[in-house]
């Protein structure tokens, strides 16, 4: 006869009950803030699951998913502040007569419109979907710290806007007002705003694709490529010196992006492997569309942002650099590429993402932040 009234500590109740049994089990809580499972065994490893998983969501250890681990940790060691950021240089530019060109700064006024609405669009999917439904510890201690940065970024564009005295209206509301960079962001919120739905659970073959969706708009899309070529328009002035505080905090933004989009990348990855059923030939060929649609989209707001372009950048060499980067991003998600082999315009961002390299190229002061060990208290 069975025994239900067990309920020793660290005895697993899907041991002791029979196979027909297993599946009239209560539905697991993924949230972490459900009922205490008193009768519960102590999670092992192999229960872990990135999405859908059974184990409990609020024990970190053991550690299974060491990657996510280890980019929490580069987060907290690439802590930065933009307020620890010069903005003399470029407050001294942006009022003289003719420090810029007028279509120098059309592009930089449609870039900080762009970035300032999307870093909380981002902010807002990492906290009210993503986290949600990434039903493991170490990825939400990632989402945490990730959140935390998306943050600083948003605050990165209150501080430009109140160091320059621009119309903060006019930036912020730029995601609405101005046609190429609403249909970006609308692109994104669709992808997002099914799964914002209170009803929405994952553990359907159809529930877990709109989650990789989502994940492929946000983390493959909106912050690895429509951000790069953000990135590259703003580091290009930098690299005339032009606007060099604002360079200098774009580069601090781009590493910690290069980290979300590497997270966003083995979240991925890592649900196809635990899930090959979801990979199907169709669904790759509807991810390619997306990334393909993205890359068009981007395209658009590179003419409406530069219409005439201006040293070293232009719509042409930005659409250039988007098809570059498309393909890239998905040989890194495993799909194949969606426009013909083009070389990098850009060679040089690579060389923007190391700080090291590029801190006297700027002439701005540099805080090393990857020594955060070697603080002293004095
Ligand atoms: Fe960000
Ligand atoms: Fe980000």
């Amino acid at each position: 006869m069975l025994d239900w009234s067990d309920t020793t500590p660290n005895n697993d109740p899907k041991k002791t009950m029979p196979a027909g049994f297993q599946k009239e089990a209560a539905p697991a809580d993924t949230t972490g803030l459900g009922e205490i499972d008193r009768s519960g065994g102590r999670v092992s490893v192999d229960d872990k699951r990135m999405i859908n998983c059974r184990a409990d969501v609020n024990q970190l250890l053991p550690l299974k998913y060491k990657w996510a681990w280890e980019k929490y940790l580069s987060g907290c060691n690439n802590h930065w502040m933009p307020t620890e950021v010069s903005m003399q240089a470029d407050i001294a530019l942006w009022k003289s007569r003719d420090g810029l060109t007028e279509d120098e700064r059309l592009a930089i006024k449609r870039n900080l419109g762009f970035f300032a609405a999307s870093e909380s669009l981002v902010a807002n999917n990492i906290v009210l979907a993503i986290y949600r439904h990434l039903t493991n510890p170490e990825c939400r201690q990632y989402l945490l710290r990730q959140a935390f940065e998306e943050a600083v970024h948003t605050h990165t564009f209150q501080y430009i806007v109140e160091s320059l005295g621009l119309d903060e209206g006019e930036l912020f509301n730029m995601y609405r007002e101005v046609p190429s960079i609403t249909d970006k962001a609308a692109w994104a919120l669709k992808h997002t705003q099914n799964l914002e739905n209170p009803d929405f659970k994952t553990g359907t073959t159809e529930a877990d694709q709109s989650f990789l969706r989502d994940l492929v708009a946000f983390y493959v899309v909106f912050e690895g490529m429509w951000f790069y070529t953000g990135f590259a328009q703003i580091l290009s002035l930098g690299r005339r010196n032009k606007m060099v505080g604002i360079a200098e905090q774009y580069q601090y933004i781009l590493r910690d992006e290069s980290i979300h989009l590497n997270f966003g990348i083995d979240v991925i990855n890592q649900i196809k492997i635990e899930n090959p059923h979801l990979w199907t030939k169709t669904f790759q060929d509807e991810l390619r569309g997306m990334i393909k649609e993205a890359a068009e989209l981007e395209a658009a707001y590179g003419r409406d942002t530069m219409p005439r372009g201006f040293l070293g950048l232009n719509a042409a060499l930005c659409e250039q650099y988007m098809h570059f980067i498309a393909n890239r991003r998905c040989a890194q998600i495993g799909l194949s590429p969606v426009f013909a082999e083009t070389e990098n315009p850009f060679p040089w961002m690579s060389e923007a993402m190391d700080l090291k390299k590029e801190k006297n190229f700027f002439e701005t002061r540099v805080i090393e932040y990857q020594n955060g060990g070697a603080l002293t208290w004095e």
